[in-house]
């Protein structure tokens, strides 16, 4: 199993390093733009395997897609990151153009590849990546609800006072601070709903701090996060190779499904060797399809702006 990451940095880096380690890929291509930086990283990663225990050879190249050649999986990583302050929608200018070219160059090399895109804004580069690309429906997937879902599970337990593993939930909807459905719900402590637990209003703070969870990260960090997006990348990535038969959050292109079409948002999907295996479709209550429909309509004026 053949993996590239495009973008050697520290999403891109985190993201080859939790492969790496989970070991299931015999190779991970990590390439960028800047000369040297993918080879530097890969090397310094490459020197952890005795120390971690893994046999994945990552190797790191300088803008040279003849070496992605016949990659079962490519990662879109490249693009700006958020400053503090900044919303994901504002990058769209730098990292259209950016995933354009990286979608198109991946794919000439490996066309049968399955696109991941974690570029921002990520509905749209998943759109855009679609337009640019024409794959199958099945072989393009953006991460965002996996990333979002752990940031949920994580404030979660932090309210309940429970540990992690004892908690379960998802984040539906578009992967922006406004976009974001926490579906508080449907989360549930060892399968008693978290209401059980914990008051409305705390649940609510539990949601609202789940929505700005990359900006509140953004903020203390100077740039976007890197380790829970890494993370999150990597369990998509090892969903597929492995054929686990995950269900995630992901965006996927909608045609009817959630009375969706021509947009990629977030939905539950279920991961396996072909990429998206299928949509699950799940009954929303009248407030979180109005939730969603509202969701829907930003990354909508966001897929507006690739036309402008
Ligand atoms: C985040 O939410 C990078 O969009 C990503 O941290």
């Amino acid at each position: 199993m053949k993996v590239t990451v495009v973008g050697a940095g520290a999403v891109g880096a985190s993201c080859a390093e939790y492969i790496a380690i989970k070991d299931f890929a015999s190779e991970v291509v990590l390439l960028d733009i800047k000369e040297g930086f993918a080879e530097g990283k890969a090397m310094d990663l490459m020197q952890t395997a005795p120390l971690n225990g893994f046999d994945t050879k990552i190797t790191g190249v300088t803008n040279d897609y003849s070496q992605t050649a016949g990659s079962q999986i490519c990662v879109i990583t490249s693009g700006i990151p958020r400053k503090p302050g900044m919303t994901r929608e504002e990058l769209i200018g730098i990292n259209a153009g950016i995933v354009k070219t990286v979608a198109n160059n991946l794919v000439q090399h490996s066309p049968n590849t399955i696109l991941i895109v974690v570029s921002n804004p990520m509905d749209t580069m998943t759109y855009l990546a679609h337009k640019v690309t024409g794959l199958p429906k099945n072989r393009i997937i953006g991460m965002g609800g996996a990333l979002d879902s752990a940031r949920f599970k994580y404030r979660l337990a932090e309210a309940l006072g429970a540990p992690l593993s004892d908690v379960d939930g998802m984040v539906i909807g578009g992967h922006s601070d406004t976009g974001m459905i926490p579906l508080t719900r449907l989360a549930t402590r060892n399968s008693v709903p978290v209401s059980k637990f914990i008051s409305e209003e705390r649940l609510q703070q539990v949601l609202e701090d789940t929505k700005v969870g990359g900006a509140t990260l953004t903020k203390l960090l100077g740039t976007s996060a890197w380790y829970a997006p890494g993370a999150a990348v990597s369990a998509l990535v090892q969903a597929i190779a492995c054929d686990l038969k995950k269900l995630f959050p992901c965006s996927v292109l909608l045609e009817g499904e959630y009375e969706m079409k021509d947009i990629c948002i977030g939905v539950p999907v279920i991961l396996g060797k072909n990429g998206i295996e299928s949509i699950v479709e799940i009954e929303l209550s009248a407030a979180e399809k109005a939730q969603m429909a509202e969701s829907a309509e930003g990354v909508r004026n966001t897929n507006a702006l690739l036309d402008a």
